[in-house]
């Protein structure tokens, strides 16, 4: 018996359309906690170095399952950037630690965010102090221009449990002077100083603690914060950034806005 093929007016079944989809170009995992990706840009789309936007996946419900993440790659890239955490019983991350190259993502094009030059009066000093995740917004920072047109130098601080915590950054860090963009434009302006609190590492403890005591100062031979020079940008825990909040208010820095630029700057770093 043949076959009989029935023709109906009816619209062939489709694979669902993901709103706002992207597709992953990339990924690499860091740590068993830690991974990176990087997926298509909107055209359309534009946002300033160290911004947020709201990315994700279909959930079970089929409903988007949204995060905040910052943008880790620079304003000029063709490409979108990712630094994320696995959380294994995170609604989110628990997925999305999975993707692979062509799989895609849903990506809400409306970016914000406090980490922005905008936010900032001029200086001559541009600390970064970041704690575990909180690197990504830098990772964008650190390679865009207006950094080292705004900035003569450039104090990239970050603070993680382990060793293995800090690649992700340690690696960006290393990539600048031979970036062909803006390698010129960084001409050892930038100084690194990782430290890890739970395993040996060449500089141990809080950053908080070592700005204290004055360690990093001595360690980089360079004068204590000053409201004149210094201006921060901070990107952790709500327990890590208001601690650097305070210290910095101790030094005589002004928190900045947006509409109301000033001396440093704060953002969560957002856990999925
Ligand atoms: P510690 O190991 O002493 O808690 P987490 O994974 O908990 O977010 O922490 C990431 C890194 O940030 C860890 O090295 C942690 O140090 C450090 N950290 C957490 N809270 C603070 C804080 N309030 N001030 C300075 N560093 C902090």
């Amino acid at each position: 018996m043949t076959e009989m093929m029935i023709v109906t007016d009816a619209a062939p079944a489709k694979t669902p359309v993901l709103p706002d989809a992207q597709t992953v170009t990339h990924v690499k995992h860091w740590t068993d906690q830690l991974f990176s990706f990087r997926v298509t840009r909107p055209k359309s789309l534009r946002f300033r170095s160290g911004e947020f936007v709201m990315i994700g996946l279909l959930g079970d419900n089929a409903k988007p399952l949204l995060r905040a993440y910052s943008i880790a790659s620079p304003s000029w890239d063709d490409e979108l950037e990712f630094y994320s955490i696995k959380v294994q019983d995170g609604p989110l991350t628990s997925k999305l630690q999975h993707i692979k190259v062509g799989d895609q993502i849903i990506l809400r094009p409306k970016p914000v965010g406090t980490l922005v030059h905008d936010a900032l009066l001029p200086g001559k000093r541009l600390w970064f102090f970041a704690t575990g995740t909180g690197f990504a917004p830098f990772a964008s920072l650190l390679r865009e221009p207006e950094t080292y047109d705004n900035y003569d130098e450039i104090i990239m601080t970050h603070t993680c449990r382990d060793v293995a915590e800090l690649a992700y950054g340690r690696e960006l860090v290393n990539s600048l002077n031979d970036d062909p963009l803006i390698g010129e434009m960084v001409a050892g302006k930038v100084r690194y100083y990782p430290t890890t609190t739970r395993e040996q590492s060449p500089v141990m403890g809080r950053i908080t603690t070592l700005l204290n005591d004055g360690t990093v100062f001595r360690d980089l031979g360079i004068d204590p914060i000053n409201p004149d020079t210094d201006r921060a940008m901070v990107c952790g825990s709500l327990g890590f950034n208001k601690d650097i909040k305070d210290i910095l208010d101790g030094f005589g820095l002004k928190e900045g806005a947006n509409s109301d630029p000033a001396q440093y700057v704060v953002e969560k770093a957002f856990v999925g």
